[in-house]
This record gives C-alpha cells, structure tokens and sequence, in this order.
C-alpha cells in the first residue's frame, strides 16, 4: 500500500533527480524532453531555470501530454526533423537495473521515447530510489502493437515469450483500449524477471505487428537516482 508518506518521498526523489539533472543543461543545447511525473517536473524547472539563467535551448517532446507541459511552462518546442541530432535527453523510466538497462513505456510514450532517445548522444535518466531494480521485470513490460492485427499479434507473443493466461493485457482506458500517441495498442506483459533483456529487445522488434518494446538496453549513459531525503546518486554505464 503507498501511504501518504510514501508518496512524498518519491516526490522528494523525482525532484532532486530533475534539480541534478537541471545542472547538465548547456546554454544552445538541443534537448528531448521524456514524458511522465519525473519529466513533468524537469519541464517545470527547466522552464524556470531558462528565464533565469537567460540562455535558449531548442527542445523536443516525447508525447502529447509533454508537448501541453512544456508549452504551458512557456517553453517554445522545435521538431525532430529539423534538429535531426539532439545533444541530451532527459527522460523517466519505470526500472532500472545494475547495468543502466530500462523499462520504460508506463505513460505510454515508449515509441517516440525511443525515437528520441536513438537521436541523442546522451540519455540521461532521473528517477526516484524505488526504480532501481535487481532484474528488469517485475514491471510488466509494455509493448507496443500496430492496431491492425493486434489479437494475431497477441497471440505470437504469447507463443514467443510461452506466456500463460492472464500474463499479456491489453492497456485500457476507461475499459477501452489504450491508444498511444502513434495511433497503436498496448500490451502490458508480466515477465516477473528478464534474464536476456537485450536478446528480448531485438527479438521483439522484429516480429511483425510489434512497434516497439519497452526495453531500453544499452541506451541510457547515465541515471540520477533521488533519494527520500533529497540526495543524489549519480550512475554511468559501464562502458
Ligand atoms: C513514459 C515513461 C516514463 O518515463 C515512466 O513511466 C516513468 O514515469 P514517472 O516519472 O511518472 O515515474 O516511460 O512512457
């Protein structure tokens, strides 16, 4: 059960992770903007930061839902197409392992996500203590599936990953299925722990119908871990 408590330690986590995070924002810099509660807050700093330190970036949103944040924070938002490169990307994730490997996609922003996480030279993770995980999976894994087909496509994952009944769900919002930013459905898979994360990545994506997954292997250069009492951890990738 998450008390009252609880929840404004993980506040105090995400906060001090974005505050860090804040510090690697260079004057010019083009930056991908992550989407979820961690990233709503960076938004809202980084806006703040910006009108204070007077200095511009150019910057690109992940979802909808992060589009709306930083236009209501009153930060001006460029296109992917146009930058074509970013310098960092300052993201969420659900989990985090040892080796800085992700599942990312519990807002449902996953494919653009990865998009922009693949156009950047860096992607940096913030997170609050309780994302670090021993093994990826014990958050369901999302995976996102073309709408056309998406029972067939079930199936195959099912077979895939031998998963048995009730272990793949489909998202729903208000008993409806989930439709991503991408005009897609998503899968909620119970793996409870991953040992090949990057063999499962690969594999998935190449089964048709799969639009991508939620794992992020090798991606993420470096995560800030917030802690309940305000501190920071930083974490790079073992090269
Ligand atoms: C959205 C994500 C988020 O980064 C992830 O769900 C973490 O969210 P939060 O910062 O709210 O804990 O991957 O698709």
């Amino acid at each position: 059960m998450t008390t009252e408590f609880d929840e404004l330690s993980l506040d105090t986590g995400k906060r001090a992770a974005a505050g860090y995070a804040l510090g690697l924002v260079r004057d010019g810099a083009r930056i991908g903007l992550g989407t979820g509660s961690t990233a709503d807050i960076f938004i809202d700093l980084l806006a703040e930061d910006l009108r204070r330190r007077k200095i511009q970036i150019a910057a690109v949103a992940t979802s909808r839902r992060t589009e709306e944040r930083a236009r209501q924070a009153g930060l001006e938002l460029s296109d992917l197409n146009r930058l074509q490169r970013l310098d960092l990307t300052v993201d969420g994730a659900d989990e985090i392992d040892p080796e800085l490997d992700l599942i990312k996609g519990g807002g449902g922003a996953l494919l653009r996500e990865k998009i922009v996480a693949d156009a950047s030279d860096r992607l940096v993770i913030m997170a609050d203590a309780g994302k670090m995980v021993r093994w990826l999976g014990g958050f369901p894994l999302p995976v996102e599936v073309t709408q056309f087909g998406w029972e067939a496509t079930g199936r195959r994952l099912d077979r895939m990953l031998r998963l048995r009944d009730g272990e793949r769900r489909l998202r729903l919002v208000n008993g409806k299925p989930f439709v991503s930013d991408g005009g897609n459905y998503i899968f909620d898979i119970s793996l409870r722990r991953i040992r090949y994360a990057r063999a499962m990545e690969r594999r998935l994506e190449t089964l048709p119908g799969v639009v991508v997954s939620g794992l992020f292997v090798g991606r993420c250069d470096f995560a800030v871990i917030g802690t309940a009492d305000g501190m920071v951890q930083v974490l790079s990738r073992r090269s």
